[in-house]
């Protein structure tokens, strides 16, 4: 169990395309990545993330974990327990968008207004090797979309339509955390 140092933006990590995972090194209990995978959910809950992508820690592998609760920068969404992803695939995307705030641990500080699907279906494997297919909408879907990117070697600002919509967290409060028609 360690707290992993978090890759910034600038990072060359961040903008590689990330390997897939070997499933039988995945599905030794004792093996090098279940540890790895445990510091990703220590890390994610240390910094305060809903998600993390392997990429952010320095480590160019198709895993993201994901949980939410209550977090103070996306208050009041559904819950999502922990769920580990790995080899995750988005397809089967609706007509729909809709513009969210965003922050991500790689941009420290930043928010910004990006445009996500409402629906999609994610295939993947968890970290038995067991597959998982769901559809799935509204938070979980942002939030999928956004650290399946960090595997593609996107970040959220390569997602925004309107640089303008960028902000500080200190300023976000400030200046559009009450103009935001989305509770
Ligand atoms: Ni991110």
């Amino acid at each position: 169990m360690a707290v992993l140092k978090v890759a910034k933006l600038g990072n060359p990590v961040l903008r590689q395309v990330a390997e897939k995972v070997n499933l039988n090194e995945l599905k030794d209990p004792k093996g090098e990545l279940q540890n790895f995978i445990d510091d990703m959910i220590d890390t994610m809950r240390e910094e305060g993330g809903v998600g993390l992508a392997a990429p952010q820690v320095n480590r160019s592998i198709q895993v993201v974990v994901l949980e939410y609760e209550n977090n103070e920068r996306y208050p009041g969404e559904p819950p999502i327990p922990v769920t580990v992803l790995v080899n995750p695939v988005l397809s089967e995307f609706n007509d729909e968008k809709v513009l969210g705030w965003e922050s991500c641990l790689s941009l420290v500080d930043f928010r910004g207004l990006v445009p996500r699907f409402t629906s999609l279906m994610l295939n993947a494997y968890d970290r038995q090797g067991n597959k998982i297919e769901k559809r799935a909408s509204g938070f979980e879907a942002v939030v999928l979309q956004h650290e399946i990117d960090h595997l593609n070697g996107k970040v959220f600002l390569d997602r925004m339509e309107d640089l303008t919509q960028l902000s500080y967290q200190e300023e976000f409060e400030e200046f559009w955390l009450k103009k935001d028609p989305a509770p």
